[in-house]
């Protein structure tokens, strides 16, 4: 988990896109499980903003650019729409919005799943920067959270520092 401290207190959001949980067929577990991982890996004293919405090209653009521009979110972290089904459209969705792509945080989700779960290579994720926030998408599955998300970390913290200008 390593040094906790020497990031500030951050205003992170975590975003489910899911058809099926956003119209209550079943539970968001995918959400929850990031913040579980982001608190245990980055500290208890973020702010952790939470949305979940419909698989919407448009509509999760929209929502990174207000979570980016208005809501001054250090890190936006997405689960699901990564794939390849005719209704995933996150990676398409977040390059939209982002200044710079950081293609190795999709790079490293996939390499590390890869030797235990064959399918993660079905995962499209990607990652950029928009102004001084960290956009970064993970697989749908609640599983493959914590299996992508602390290896990240060590970038995550180093990403955050150079936005801040550190
Ligand atoms: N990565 C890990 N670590 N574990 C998984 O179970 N599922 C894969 C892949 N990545 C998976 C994974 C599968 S089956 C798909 S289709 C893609 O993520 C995309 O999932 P998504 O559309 O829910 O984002």
């Amino acid at each position: 988990m390593g040094n906790k401290s020497d990031l500030p207190p951050l205003r992170i959001a975590r975003v489910t896109l899911s058809d099926r949980a956003a119209a209550g067929v079943y539970a968001d577990l995918s959400g929850p499980e990031i913040e579980r991982v982001l608190r245990e890996h980055l500290g208890p004293e973020h702010t952790i903003l939470s949305r979940l919405i419909p698989d919407d090209r448009d509509g999760l653009s929209a929502l990174l650019r207000a979570l980016c521009d208005d809501e001054k979110c250090d890190l936006v972290v997405t689960t699901g729409g990564t794939g390849p089904a005719a209704r995933d459209f996150t990676p398409e969705a977040t390059r939209a919005v982002l200044d710079r792509e950081l293609p190795g945080f999709g790079e490293a989700m996939r390499a590390v799943s890869f030797p235990k779960v064959p399918t993660a290579i079905l995962s499209r994720a990607t990652a950029g920067t928009r102004g001084r926030s960290l956009i970064i998408n993970l697989p749908g599955n609640p599983r493959a959270i914590g299996e992508c998300l602390p290896p990240l970390v060590p970038a995550i913290r180093e990403c955050l520092r150079h936005l801040r200008g550190a």
